[in-house]
């Protein structure tokens, strides 16, 4: 079995994912850092002057088809993953377990206000990035097997949900 996690940007499936790798031996997939390497690029943004938003997506369902059937991964998706439904097919018919990490949107502004644009070159600004949430919850509730509808839990508790209702 694969853990899966999705959700916007700032919501913790990074963090989530280093701790649910470490509890549980299970090898951590960081799709961004792949795209990055399959694109030789260093940066989020120098990947979207290369190739635009495109080269992203394809790049992701690139790598959903090639780790899909490997086992005990934990997955940390890109916040855009669920815009190709191909990409959580992929994930869930290499049994996949798919965790919607769903923080409010207050505290996605607070984590992702600190980073810097360079690996984030979607998030515009809170205008558009609310627009893109708008859009995009839909998505992860309709690709998620498990909503975890996160307050103020640190990234261990979550992992320790989510153990608790793998088993
Ligand atoms: C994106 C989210 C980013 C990264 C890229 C696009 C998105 O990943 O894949 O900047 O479309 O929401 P994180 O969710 O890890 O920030």
């Amino acid at each position: 079995m694969n853990i899966v996690l999705i959700g916007f940007m700032g919501s913790g499936k990074s963090a989530v994912a280093k701790i649910l790798s470490q509890i549980l031996h299970f090898d951590l997939l960081e799709m961004d850092e792949i795209v990055l390497q399959k694109t030789h690029t260093h940066t989020m943004r120098e990947l979207f002057d290369k190739g635009g938003e495109l080269l992203l997506r394809e790049t992701e369902i690139i790598i959903a088809r090639e780790y899909a059937h490997k086992k005990h991964l934990v997955i940390s998706t890109g916040g855009g993953v669920v815009l190709n439904k191909i990409v959580l097919d992929y994930f869930k018919t290499g049994n996949g377990k798919v965790f919607f990490l769903n923080p409010p949107f207050e505290h996605i502004i607070e984590r992702v206000k600190n980073d810097h644009l360079s690996s984030r070159p979607l998030w515009k600004d809170l205008k558009v990035a609310k627009e893109l949430y708008d859009f995009r919850l839909p998505l992860y509730h309709s690709y998620a097997d498990v909503v975890m509808n996160i307050d103020s839990e640190s990234a261990e508790s979550i992992a320790a949900q989510i153990i608790h209702k793998v088993h």
